[in-house]
């Protein structure tokens, strides 16, 4: 059995293609226009001897020249791992326009690009309108598409140099919290004495709803359900057992079958409860993406953003990363270098069980950075939206800690409003006292 757990349910309604081989295509990214909003969008080949390539979507901010102004840009990473960053930053309120029901456009009010020029990325090669032409170029794993993204970065900075001629921000979530903190990383190790292109003037990064330290994430599933009345103390028993058997495999190293133990638990937890979402315990349906994957697979869409009109969208590939242990393994150590360097965001909603506010919080305590205890030891601040309480916020010197209230494990869908101010908070450093 594998883990299903951390790939949206809702994207893999749309997966039976795979992404395909499209021939040599070479680039096709150019600029797109669509009810007022404009950017650039396509693919651009990060291998040159097979074709494969990256897609990316990039939205200008809407006063902005991306060519002339000085507005940051910030990339975004989905989760999965293998779902793309396309539909879900549409899923998330975050695009000027979002998708109905009915699968039309619609213009979003909550939309962030008032304030940064923003790239969705489709990451890692396999998703979404990202592809490869050879078995080699997928890597399955961190370290491996992490290099890949890079090479991407630094093919966008030769092509276009005003882009990255600002901060960068680097935003990732779910299995996010695994690769904004390896891409970070990569970046601050290549700027050492290199001249743009190789260099980035990356300010920080964010990650929402971590899947980053497995070992320390755990073992709180059981003591989260039971405390919010889901599970009765027999049930907790059996889930405790669980995750006593994943400690023991993860320290003696079977990280495949603590894997297992993990979608295990949520199978049970599902089941027990009657079919809870266990990325929103206030819910017992799924995410739905049917209208957004309908739109993006348009002919008419993928004429506009520079995809190939043969290919299919794939919300989510379910293969990319199977058969790894990358799932099990940590993203953690790179921290401390990360925030000796630039600040990190990272945030945690209340009603997520996969990703539960324990298991973040002895995440970022078992984080080996000498900040750490005074971010412990820091008094918590009210964080109000409009008058309205929306979260608590932990910041010391670099590293700000947010839990986002009424929200499951997609913060920026569930409270988008409240997430857009935490994100301009961060980045404009604006306080959160007020
Ligand atoms: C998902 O959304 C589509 C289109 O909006 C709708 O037709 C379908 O019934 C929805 N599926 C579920 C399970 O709600
Ligand atoms: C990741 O994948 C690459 C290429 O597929 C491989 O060379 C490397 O050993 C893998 N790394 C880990 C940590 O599994
Ligand atoms: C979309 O474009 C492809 C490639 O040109 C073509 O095969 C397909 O029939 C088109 N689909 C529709 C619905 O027109
Ligand atoms: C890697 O991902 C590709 C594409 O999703 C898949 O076809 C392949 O089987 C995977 N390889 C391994 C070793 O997991
Ligand atoms: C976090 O707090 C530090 C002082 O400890 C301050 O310098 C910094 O600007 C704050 N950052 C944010 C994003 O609020
Ligand atoms: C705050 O309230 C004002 C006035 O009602 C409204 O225009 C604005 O959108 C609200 N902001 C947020 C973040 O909810």
């Amino acid at each position: 059995m594998r883990i299903k757990l951390l790939n949206l349910a809702l994207f893999l309604l749309a997966l039976q293609a795979s992404a395909q081989s499209e021939g040599l295509l070479g680039d096709t990214d150019g600029e797109w226009n669509f009810l007022g909003f404009t950017g650039y969008a396509g693919e651009v080949v990060i291998n040159p001897l097979t074709g494969s390539s990256y897609f990316y979507w990039l939205f200008q901010a809407i006063q902005g020249n991306i060519l002339t102004d000085k507005y940051p840009l910030v990339i975004w990473l989905a989760g999965g791992p293998g779902c793309a960053s396309g539909p879900a930053v549409i899923f998330d309120y975050i695009t000027p326009f979002i998708i109905d029901d009915n699968g039309e456009p619609i213009l979003n009010p909550n939309n962030w690009v008032n304030q940064v020029h923003f790239m969705a990325i489709d990451h890692p090669i396999g998703t979404g309108f990202s592809f490869s032409n050879s078995p080699n170029d997928y890597k399955n794993n961190t370290s491996g598409d992490t290099n890949q993204l890079y090479t991407l970065l630094v093919r966008l900075a030769q092509k276009y140099p005003t882009w990255f001629n600002r901060d960068l921000y680097i935003f990732g979530v779910s299995y996010g919290g695994k690769w904004a903190p390896a891409i970070a990383y990569k970046i601050l190790s290549e700027n050492q004495g290199a001249s743009p292109p190789y260099r980035f003037n990356l300010k920080g990064i964010g990650v929402g709803d971590p899947w980053t330290n497995p070992a320390v994430q755990t073992s709180f599933y059981g003591y989260v359900a039971y405390s919010s009345g889901l599970i009765n103390q027999e049930e907790l028993s059996i889930i405790q057992a669980y995750e006593e058997e994943i400690q023991n495999q993860i320290s003696s190293g079977d990280l495949y079958e603590a894997q297992n133990n993990v979608g295990m638990v949520m199978e049970l937890i599902y089941e027990y409860t009657g079919g809870i979402n266990t990325y929103d315990i206030r819910k017992f349906t799924d995410y739905n993406s049917t209208a957004i994957e309908y739109w993006l697979n348009l002919n008419s869409t993928k004429a506009l953003l520079h995809a190939p009109l043969n290919m299919e969208h794939l919300g989510c590939n379910p293969n990319v990363y199977d058969m790894t242990t990358d799932f099990m393994e940590s993203s953690a150590m790179l921290f401390p270098y990360i925030l000796d360097n630039i600040n990190v965001l990272m945030w945690i909603g209340q009603d997520d069980l996969l990703l539960n506010t324990p298991c973040v919080e002895n995440l970022v305590a078992n984080i080996n950075w000498p900040g750490i205890q005074g971010l412990l030891n820091t008094n918590k601040m009210i964080w109000k939206v409009n008058g309205t309480v929306a979260g608590y916020v932990k910041n010391y010197s670099t590293f700000t800690f947010v839990h986002l209230l009424k929200s499951g494990h997609i913060g920026c869908h569930d409270q988008p409003a409240n997430s857009r101010d935490m994100f301009f908070r961060f980045i404009y450093n604006e306080g959160w006292q007020q």
